[in-house]
């Protein structure tokens, strides 16, 4: 088994170019690789299983993607029985069952403006399919563009995002992120972005609550929008938690004044919650903790379970009415070619049904609260220096943390049989939520041990 992971290896190497990798790393003359790749055989539940027979717990669900477990068999049948009746169609001018249902439960499902809201808003009304997280970005960026075209504002070009923040890797995305290690070299490229202070609660100043700096941070934003309202169509953020920026947490009274401050400035609030919907933050999607409606929500990841490539941006009736015209122009012409694929909707409705059947929930609660109890040990290391943890999202900051320590840790990891890979000085769990008592105490141990590994 061994010597066909090598062959694995060196196969792959022979012909692929891997996303997000320096390759270098896979090459060392003459000597061994300092980061060979894992040829994975199958996927069993939250486990991995490696060619060579290993396994590893995937605990960052696979770039945020799986929730039920890899080769989930209500998933997969349902993919199965789709690809046996329709596995693609156009879906310009021609439709089909899957797509339309799943819009009808999404939009169904899609949190409303909490009773207190002072917009009295319409609820979000018409589904727009993509196929991948950033391509969902690009549709809600495309048509907030847009929307204001149509209603004869043309100054309004420019988009509000918020520093450290990040919405995928094509070039509209990437506008709109603050990533550097993402962003600098293609900057000259990227269309103008306003920043906006991030309401991170790690910025507070010493004895400023995170509310205190969610208030701060709205403050600025303020300001900004103050200076430069009428040029900004839209506002994207990502509810509650940074993730990319390093799972950097935030409090929900940050969104309740964005949703305030982009009613006073006539802005559009793009909700970006492909890594936090689906229960990631606790409840169904982030930006219902406070209780606001944003004029586009964008899906993706979690919407499949980690099973199959799509996006989803959900808007207003509001937002359509504007494109509804004679001319073809001012209707909006983005596509991709597997739009609403129908093997991705029946996946997607069948996490749905998930949700709808499982406590899922209420279950993550009782498996959050023991992953907590079992990583005391990891919180009061005397290298933690800051933890946080929403739902099923944990992290951690490695005080003082060596040069190439993400690097170091993700090797030592998989020693333990761990899938992780910080950001930087940052370690997280984003596990999918099929962790039973084995796979909690192995995440918690593992993980410790891998950090004085890594330290070592
Ligand atoms: C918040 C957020 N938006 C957008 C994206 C981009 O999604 P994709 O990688 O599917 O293009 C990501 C990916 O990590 C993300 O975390």
């Amino acid at each position: 088994m061994i010597a066909d992971a090598d062959d694995w290896r060196s196969r792959d190497l022979a012909v692929l170019w891997h996303p997000c990798t320096q390759m270098r790393e896979h090459y060392l003359d003459g000597g061994p690789d300092t980061l060979p790749l894992v040829p994975i055989e199958r996927g069993e539940g939250a486990w991995l299983v490696g060619r060579d027979g290993r396994h590893y717990l995937d605990a960052v669900a696979s770039w945020w993607t799986n929730l039920f477990g890899h080769a989930e068999p209500r998933i997969a049948a349902a993919i199965a029985a789709q690809a046996g009746r329709l596995e693609q169609v156009i879906l310009a001018g021609f439709s089909h069952q899957p797509a339309v249902e799943l819009a009808e439960r999404l939009l169904a499902i899609a949190p409303r403006e909490h009773a207190g809201g002072s917009g009295g808003r319409a609820p979000l009304a018409k589904v727009f399919y993509a196929d991948n997280g950033s391509a969902g970005v690009e549709v809600a960026l495309k048509m907030a563009f847009h929307w204001f075209r149509n209603r004869g504002e043309d100054r309004r070009t420019k988009f509000v995002a918020l520093e450290n923040g990040y919405h995928g890797e094509t070039l509209g995305a990437l506008a709109v992120g603050d990533v550097p290690l993402y962003r600098r070299v293609y900057a000259p490229l990227l269309a103008e972005c306003l920043f906006a202070p991030s309401p991170d609660a790690y910025l507070a100043d010493p004895g400023q609550s995170p509310a205190q700096c969610a208030q701060r941070a709205a403050d600025a934003l303020q300001a900004l929008l103050e200076r430069h309202g009428g040029e900004v169509c839209a506002l994207i953020l990502e509810p509650l938690v940074q993730c990319a920026g390093g799972m950097r947490m935030h409090d929900p009274l940050y969104l309740r004044r964005a949703r305030e401050l982009c009613d006073a400035y006539g802005v559009l609030l793009i909700a970006d919650e492909i890594a936090v919907g689906f229960g990631r933050t606790g409840t169904l999607f982030a930006h219902q903790q406070a209780g606001i409606r944003p004029d586009f929500i964008c899906l993706s990841k979690g919407l499949t379970g980690g099973t199959l490539p799509l996006s989803t941006v959900l808007t207003t009736d509001a937002v359509y009415a504007a494109f509804w015209d004679d001319s073809a122009a001012r209707g909006f012409l983005h596509s991709h070619s597997y739009t609403g694929n129908p093997l991705a909707c029946s996946a997607a409705l069948a996490v749905l049904d998930l949700f709808e059947r499982e406590p899922v929930l209420e279950r993550n609660r009782a498996t959050a609260a023991q992953l907590d109890a079992l990583c005391a040990p990891l919180r009061e290391h005397p290298r933690v220096k800051a933890h946080r943890q929403i739902g099923m999202v944990w992290a951690y900051d490695i005080a003082d943390a060596p040069p190439g320590f993400s690097g170091a840790y993700h090797l030592a990891a998989r020693e333990q049989g761990l899938l992780l890979r910080p950001i930087g000085e940052t370690l997280y769990f984003m596990p999918p939520y099929v962790l039973d008592d084995a796979a909690l105490e192995h995440l918690a141990g593992g993980a410790l041990r891998a950090l004085e590994a890594a330290l070592a």
